[in-house]
């Protein structure tokens, strides 16, 4: 019988046989998958895992520290770096969203090898991969994690001369999960969201500037805030915010304003492939159209995005 405490014990001591004493080094991305994958070999190697967590400048408001406390609070060996300066001025002048993401991908590739070229002797590279994963293993667009993606459009691996292992190779999304949460793992990670690897980048439409992921990063956090208060984050498949590359007119006081559009996008789902538009109370949409609006200068409107996939996808870009 399939139990997450069963396949932990097994999971964790076939890791230490094929492991030994040698040095592995994974990359977190916040997502549970990358975690869960870190925690069994955690279990398994101890300090000879070496986690690393890049800031790409495109998360969430406040996620990188907040993500990176609660894995230094699970006791993990992590490596937060700092990279987004570099992001953004190899982003400065880029519109084309596949020309965005080569470029996150590309950066995300060097940062990650110069900080693993730092740990002496490391042989292993750990990847949150699952099944789902694995039989689409063509698709860059899957709904997985960081690496994953990266992995496809850079090669990873192949660049690194490195042996890769992957723990969560033969589980489903909710086996994952279950897993993660017998290994104590808190619930902020366990039920977030998907989030795409180029991250804000591709959600603002267009040339991403420091200051625009800023506006963005306000109005996404208010709206994902609303989401927890109002009990309907854990109903959602995937929600987030996205900053349209239009400015609209309108009026605030006896100031006539001409500011960005924000779309809000909410979907259900079972596997990111296919999505419906997730039906809000309009009570809802009325409170974070007015918070964002009031609270974000810079923001004029918000419209909300009724399109299922398909013929839309989940992300505009
Ligand atoms: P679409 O927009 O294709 O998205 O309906 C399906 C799922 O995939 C995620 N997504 C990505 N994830 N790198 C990623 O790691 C990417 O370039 C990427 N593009 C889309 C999207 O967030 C959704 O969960």
């Amino acid at each position: 019988d399939w139990t997450p405490a069963s396949f932990i014990d097994e999971t964790v001591s076939n890791l230490r046989n094929q492991l030994g004493n040698d040095k592995v080094v994974l990359g977190l991305s916040g997502g549970v998958d990358s975690s869960v994958a870190a925690m069994l070999l955690h279990k398994a190697v101890g300090p000879n895992l070496t986690c690393i967590f890049v800031d790409n400048g495109l998360l969430r408001k406040n996620e990188f520290s907040q993500v990176l406390e609660s894995y230094k609070t699970l006791g993990l060996n992590v490596i937060g770096v700092d990279a987004s300066q570099r992001f953004y001025s190899e982003l400065k002048g880029v519109s084309d969203p596949e020309h965005k993401r080569k470029i996150i991908g590309r950066i995300f590739i060097e940062v990650f090898d110069e900080e693993a070229h730092k740990i002496k002797d490391v042989k292993w590279l750990g990847q949150g991969t699952i099944y789902p994963d694995v039989i689409e293993s063509v698709s860059v667009n899957g709904p997985s994690a960081t690496i994953k993606s990266h992995h496809n459009v850079g090669g990873l691996p192949e660049k690194m001369n490195l042996k890769v292992i992957e723990p969560l190779r033969l589980l489903f999304k909710d086996e994952v999960r279950r897993v993660g949460k017998e290994l104590g793992l808190p619930g902020g990670i366990l039920n977030r969201h998907p989030f795409p690897g180029p991250g804000l980048g591709i959600r603002i439409l267009g040339e991403v500037t420091p200051e625009k992921v800023r506006l963005l990063q306000e109005a996404d956090s208010i709206y994902i805030q609303g989401l927890r208060e109002a009990g309907l984050y854990d109903k959602i498949w995937q929600a987030g915010a996205i900053l349209l590359p239009v400015q609209s007119v309108g009026v605030m006081g006896d100031e006539r304003t001409y500011e960005f559009v924000v779309a809000l996008r909410a979907v259900t789902s079972t596997d990111g492939m296919t999505a419906d538009w997730f039906h809000f109370p309009y009570e809802f949409l009325a409170r974070i159209s007015n918070e964002i609006i009031n609270r974000v200068k810079g923001i004029n409107r918000v419209v909300y995005d009724i399109s299922s996939k398909p013929p839309a996808t989940i992300e505009w870009e």
